[in-house]
C-alpha cells in the first residue's frame, strides 16, 4: 500500500507542483486537450464529502469527466462509513472498486486512515488542517499573472486555517514570498510552519509572520482572505471578536502593489473579512480561482492516477 501516491497536503506533490501546475494550465489554454485525451478513460473516481462543498464537488465531477472517468458522489450521509463501518474498511472495500478517491472531512487523521487503507490514491478535497487542491488551483491563478512567480509577494490576511497552511507550503515550494497576518491565538499549526520554513530554506522563499495586516499588505502582489470561522468551527463564534482590524477593505489594499490581485477561495462572508467593493474590484482574481480548481485538479488527478500519461507531457506536447 506504501507506494501508492496520495495527496493529503501540497507538500505531498514535491518537486512535481510545478510540473502539475504546467499541466493544469495547459489544460485550460488548449481545448484539444478536453477532446482527445483521456488519462482517466475507464477509470472510476468516487468523491466522499462530510461537509458541504460547492467548487470541489462540481469541478471534480466536471473534471473527471473530461478526462474521460466517472466520478460517483458519495455524501456521508448516504454510506455507511461512520455509522455501521470504519474508515479502515470503507477504504478497503472502496480500493476493490474506484481507482482513486476524494474525501472532505473534519479531522485531518480521517483522511490519513483512509489512505492509509487505501490501494488506490487518496486526494484530501478539504481536512480541518489542509486544502491542497486550492493551494494548486491558487499558484496556477498567480502563474496565470506571471509565468515565473518572480517578484510575488503573497499576503495573507486572516485565520492561520487549512487554507494558509497549503498555501504558505505551496509559496515555499515554488520560492514565492509569504507573509501571513493572524491575530494572537489564531495562528497556523506550528508543525506546518516549521515545514514551510524548512522547504523555504531550499527554494530561498521569505515565510515571514505577523499580527500586523498593514505589515502583511505593504508592496503585496497578491492579498489573500479566507473566512474567519472555518466549517467545522461554527460553535467558537466568540473568536470573530480577534478579527478586529483584518478585514480586507479599500483603505488595508491601497497599501498593496497597485496592479495586486485579490484572491480568496470562497465562499466569501461579504462585509466579514471583505467588504464588496474589494471582493468586486477590477484587482480581485476570485473567479478564475474558482475556475482554475478544476484545471488544477485535471492535473492533480492524471498525476496521481494515470502517472504514465502524465509523464508523457513532453512526448504529447
Ligand atoms: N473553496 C472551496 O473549497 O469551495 P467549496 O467549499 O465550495 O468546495
Ligand atoms: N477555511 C474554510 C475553507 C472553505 C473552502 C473552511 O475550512 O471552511
Amino acid at each position: 500500500m506504501s507506494d501508492i501516491q496520495h495527496l493529503l497536503s501540497i507538500d505531498d506533490l514535491g518537486d512535481n507542483l510545478r510540473s502539475v501546475l504546467e499541466w493544469a494550465i495547459h489544460f485550460k489554454q488548449d481545448p484539444d486537450t478536453d477532446y482527445d485525451f483521456k488519462p482517466l478513460d475507464e477509470l472510476s473516481i468516487g468523491c466522499i464529502y462530510e461537509k458541504p462543498s460547492t467548487r470541489t464537488r462540481v469541478s471534480f465531477e466536471v473534471g473527471i469527466h473530461k478526462l474521460g472517468g466517472q466520478a460517483l458522489t458519495l455524501l456521508k450521509g448516504d454510506i455507511q462509513m461512520g455509522k455501521s463501518e470504519s474508515v479502515a474498511d470503507t477504504a478497503a472495500v472502496l480500493s476493490r472498486f474506484l481507482d482513486g478517491i476524494t474525501y472532505r472531512c473534519y479531522g485531518h487523521d480521517m483522511v490519513t486512515t483512509l489512505s492509509e487503507n487505501s490501494t488506490v490514491p487518496v486526494i484530501n478535497a478539504l481536512s480541518g488542517k489542509h486544502h491542497p487542491c486550492q493551494a494548486a488551483a491558487d499558484l496556477m491563478t498567480i502563474m496565470e499573472r506571471n509565468p515565473t512567480l518572480e517578484g510575488e509577494r503573497v499576503a495573507w490576511v486572516g485565520d492561520g486555517n487549512n487554507v494558509l497552511h497549503d498555501l504558505m507550503l505551496a509559496c515555499a515550494m515554488l520560492g514565492v514570498d509569504c507573509i501571513w497576518a493572524v491575530p494572537a491565538g489564531c495562528e497556523p499549526a506550528d508543525d506546518v510552519v516549521e515545514r514551510a520554513f524548512e522547504i523555504a530554506k531550499n527554494t530561498g522563499a521569505k515565510m515571514i509572520e505577523t499580527n500586523n495586516p498593514v505589515d502583511a499588505c505593504m508592496n503585496a502582489t497578491i492579498i489573500y482572505t479566507d473566512v474567519f470561522i472555518s466549517m467545522g468551527e461554527e460553535h467558537l463564534s466568540d473568536k470573530l471578536a480577534a478579527f478586529d482590524g483584518f478585514q480586507v477593505n479599500e483603505e488595508l489594499v491601497s497599501h498593496a502593489n497597485e496592479d495586486y490581485g485579490f484572491m480568496h477561495c470562497l465562499p466569501a462572508h461579504r462585509g466579514e473579512e471583505v467588504t464588496d467593493a474589494v471582493i468586486d474590484s477590477p484587482n480581485s482574481i476570485v473567479f478564475d480561482q474558482a475556475e482554475n480548481r478544476m484545471w488544477a485538479q485535471m492535473a492533480i488527478l492524471t498525476y496521481l492516477c494515470n502517472p504514465a500519461a502524465f509523464d508523457a507531457y513532453d512526448e504529447l506536447y
